[in-house]
Parts: C-alpha cells; sequence; structure tokens
C-alpha cells in the first residue's frame, strides 16, 4: 500500500491530523490499537481551551460541541475553608473554556472521518515504523484479520500516545528526555447525578486535592488526590463519597455535594515528561507520545491538539519540497509544550498535599493560593495560561 503520510494510533492527535490533513486534499492511513468502541468509552480529559475550540470549529468539528459543550468563564479555588472564583471573561479579556468530555471529541472525530471514507483501521497489532532517515518511510502492521500489511509513506505521524512504539524507534542518544513523577495519583469518578457547581472547583486540603467537574447537566466527574500505590479496589463507593465531601466542605455555606451513582472509576498516576526533539528524519511525534503533564491544568488535551494545529502545515509544505516548517516543527511546539509543562506543575505542587511534607511547605502553597486570589496580576496569569497559552494561530 502507498499513502502519503501514515499515522500511529487514533487519540485526539491522529484523529485531527488525519481530518486537517484531509481538509488540505492529502491522504493518510490511521492505524489504532485498541477497538472503536474502547477509544469511544475511555475517560480522561473534560477542558477544552477556547482556540482548540476554535480550531475544531474551523475544521468543521464543532457541531455537537457547540450544542452540548459547557462554556465556563472562571474556575473556583478552594483552600482554608473558603472558596473564591478566578474570572476569566473579566482578567483575560473575555476568553472562556468549554467543558467537553474527550471521549466526545474522540466519538466525533471517528464518526467524521468514517462518514469520509478515511482509511481508518482498529484493532491492529505490532505496529513497525522503519526506514524513518529515507524520504519513504513504512508504516507495518498486522490487521484485524491477521493480515501483514506495509505502507510506504512520504512522513509517518507518531501519535500513539504516552506507550506507544514510534517514540522508542527513534534511535537512543539522539533524544533528550526531561522527566518528573510526583509522588500522588487521582482516583477519578464519572457519577450519574447533576454537578454541585456552575464552574470547576479546585480544592487544596490539609488531607489531600479534591476537583469537581462535570459532563453535562446531569453527570458530574469528581477526583480525589490518593496515593500512588493505591487499587481502585480499597476505594468503594461509600468510601470516595465520604472523602469528596470531606474535602468540598464549606461549613457555614449552605452548599452541598449531591451523590449518585458511580459510573466510572479509575486511577491515573501523575507525570511531566518531555522527549525533544519531536522529529526524526521523517518521523514527527504529537501529543502524549512526546510529552505528558500531570492532569491539573487540563493541559494534555489541548497541547495534543496544538501539535497537530502546527504539524498539518508543515507536512503539506513538506510534501511540496518545502523543509521550512518541518524544520522549525519541534521548536515551535515544544515552546507551548514547556510553557504548559510548567503551568500544570505550578498548579499541581500548589493543590496538592505531599507525602511527608511539612508545615512550612502548607503554609508556601497557602501564600501562593492567597496571592493568586487576592492579586490581579497573579490571577490573570492563572487565567492566561488556563485558557491557552500562547494563543493559538486561528488558520487551518
Ligand atoms: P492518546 O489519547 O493516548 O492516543 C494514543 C492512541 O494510540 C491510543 O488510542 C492508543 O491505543 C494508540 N496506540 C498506542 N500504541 C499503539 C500502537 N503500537 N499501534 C497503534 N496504536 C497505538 N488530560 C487532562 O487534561 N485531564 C485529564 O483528566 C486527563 N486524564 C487522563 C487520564 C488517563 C488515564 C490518561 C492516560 C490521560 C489523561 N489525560 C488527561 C491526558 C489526555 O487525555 C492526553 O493528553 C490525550 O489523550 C493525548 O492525546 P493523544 O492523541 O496524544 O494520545
Ligand atoms: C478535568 C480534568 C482535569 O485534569 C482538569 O484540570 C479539569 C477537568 C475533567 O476531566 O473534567
Amino acid at each position: 500500500m502507498r499513502t502519503q503520510i501514515g499515522i500511529v494510533g487514533a487519540g485526539p492527535a491522529g484523529l485531527l491530523l488525519s481530518h486537517l490533513l484531509a481538509l488540505r486534499g492529502i491522504e493518510s492511513v490511521v492505524v489504532e490499537l485498541r477497538s472503536r468502541a474502547y477509544c469511544e468509552a475511555r475517560q480522561r480529559a473534560g477542558v477544552v481551551e477556547d482556540d482548540s475550540v476554535r480550531l475544531l470549529r474551523a475544521a468543521g468539528l464543532a457541531g455537537r460541541l457547540d450544542r452540548e459543550g459547557l462554556e465556563h468563564g472562571g474556575i473556583y479555588l478552594q483552600f482554608a475553608g473558603e472558596r473564591h472564583h478566578i474570572d476569566f471573561r473579566d482578567l483575560t479579556g473575555g476568553r472562556t473554556v468549554t467543558v467537553y468530555a474527550q471521549t466526545e471529541i474522540v466519538k466525533d472525530l471517528i464518526a467524521q472521518r468514517i462518514a469520509a471514507g478515511a482509511a481508518l483501521y482498529f484493532e491492529v497489532t505490532d505496529t513497525e515504523v522503519d526506514r524513518l532517515e529515507s524520504d519513504q518511510p513504512v508504516l507495518r502492521y498486522t490487521d484485524a484479520d491477521g493480515t501483514r500489511r506495509e505502507v510506504v509513506c512520504d512522513a509517518i505521524a507518531g501519535c500513539d500516545g504516552f506507550h506507544g512504539i514510534c517514540r522508542p524507534a527513534i534511535p537512543a542518544g539522539l533524544t533528550t528526555v526531561r522527566e518528573r513523577d510526583y509522588p500522588y495519583a487521582w482516583l477519578g469518578i464519572l457519577a450519574d447525578v447533576p454537578p454541585s457547581t456552575d464552574e470547576l472547583i479546585y480544592s487544596h486540603h490539609r488531607d489531600g486535592f479534591a476537583l469537581h467537574s462535570m459532563r453535562g447537566p446531569a453527570l458530574s466527574r469528581l477526583y480525589l488526590q490518593v496515593d500512588t500505590d493505591e487499587a481502585v479496589e480499597n476505594w468503594p463507593d461509600d468510601r470516595i463519597w465520604v472523602e469528596l465531601q470531606h474535602r468540598f466542605e464549606l461549613p457555614g455555606s449552605g452548599w452541598e455535594l449531591k451523590q449518585g451513582p458511580v459510573l466510572d472509576k479509575g486511577i491515573t498516576p501523575m507525570r511531566s515528561f518531555v522527549s525533544a526533539p519531536m522529529r526524526y528524519g521523517r518521523l514527527f511525534l504529537a501529543g502524549d507520545a512526546a510529552h505528558i503533564v500531570p492532569p491539573t491544568g487540563a493541559k494534555g488535551l489541548n497541547l495534543a491538539m496544538a501539535d497537530v494545529a502546527v504539524l498539518a502545515p508543515a507536512l503539506d509544505r513538506l510534501l511540496h519540497g518545502d523543509e521550512g516548517p518541518a524544520a522549525a516543527y519541534s521548536a515551535t511546539c515544544l515552546e507551548r509544550v514547556w510553557r504548559s509543562t510548567h503551568f500544570s506543575w505550578w498548579m499541581t505542587t500548589m493543590l496538592h498535599r505531599t507525602p511527608g511534607a511539612d508545615e512550612m511547605a502548607t503554609e508556601l502553597q497557602l501564600a501562593q493560593l492567597r496571592y493568586v486570589v487576592s492579586s490581579r496580576a497573579a490571577a490573570t496569569s492563572l487565567a492566561e495560561n488556563y485558557t491557552g497559552y500562547p494563543r493559538l494561530a486561528a488558520g487551518l
């Protein structure tokens, strides 16, 4: 087989790239390890920056997002028994974020690609990328029927997430990895109950961080900081609700956390990871394949979309003989990646309890939180980063 761009991975990065390339008249083949049902059910991120929304809209992908997504003009920061609102619209001149689940974006993208007749293959195994130094790199995989396939490409996009095969295909010694593991994890639940808040609540608590998010008018998404070695089995629903009630409690306010049946439960480790450069020969990495952020800043999904917004036009130029944008791809993306890596680290370390941390550490966190909610300059910095920085070029 022959295609212009081989894409490994049908997450947000791979699917969106395939669509953005199609808008430019460029053909691609997307191969995915998992089943379509699995990709559409995986619970992950939920916050979409305004420029990511604009990108989806410009690409004709925002029909359902515009109907069902919840536009949020701020967040709440809770600490020391107080809840404060950070007003993004006021601080950033009208910018917002939209709460719309990654699973829904993935469903919309898969439906679009299939309707367009795209080459999108699920449940492939033994994916390999080869001849990356040549201008005819090769993608090999075994399809769902067990037939071994080989696709000759002009370039390959590694959009296969953190555990994929593309990043390790780059020869050892040619990449620099910067990495940090955090001494805590998130237990996330999806609950069949209307959200108890109009906007997300990020709660600093002596017993650990908690986050109240949502998935629509009738569905809540909640997270609890837990130890890294926790097993989901140790957290029956009752225990989760007791802990959530405790960490969101606001005595004297009349506010209540509504409880409901738990529909999904999972534990996510927290890590910062950047592998550079994001290119080797004709292999271009995008999204989690190249970088991971802890979820506290809600950046992972947005970074994946921003990478492919840069990659699609760069590949277009490359196919027309212009190496310039492809040569600049890694450095262009890494500027945003490092900004988001810093912001996510800052939000994470400001809001979580570090096991074994002393009172000094807690007071420093509280001083930082008090500064963010009392200084317009500090609040503006949070708002500007949360809504997305640097701004993404509007054009496709
Ligand atoms: P992925 O979504 O990981 O997609 C990669 C795809 O490649 C997958 O479908 C995978 O099956 C496929 N693949 C892997 N190996 C192969 C192979 N060998 N051959 C073919 N296909 C392959 N971010 C937030 O902002 N907030 C959150 O709450 C949040 N929660 C998360 C929870 C979990 C459990 C995880 C893993 C991530 C979470 N993230 C969160 C991060 C966010 O979801 C990711 O940043 C985002 O999914 C990145 O998109 P991607 O397309 O780069 O990678
Ligand atoms: C969600 C996840 C996040 O990591 C975050 O910071 C905000 C919201 C969510 O899943 O809704």
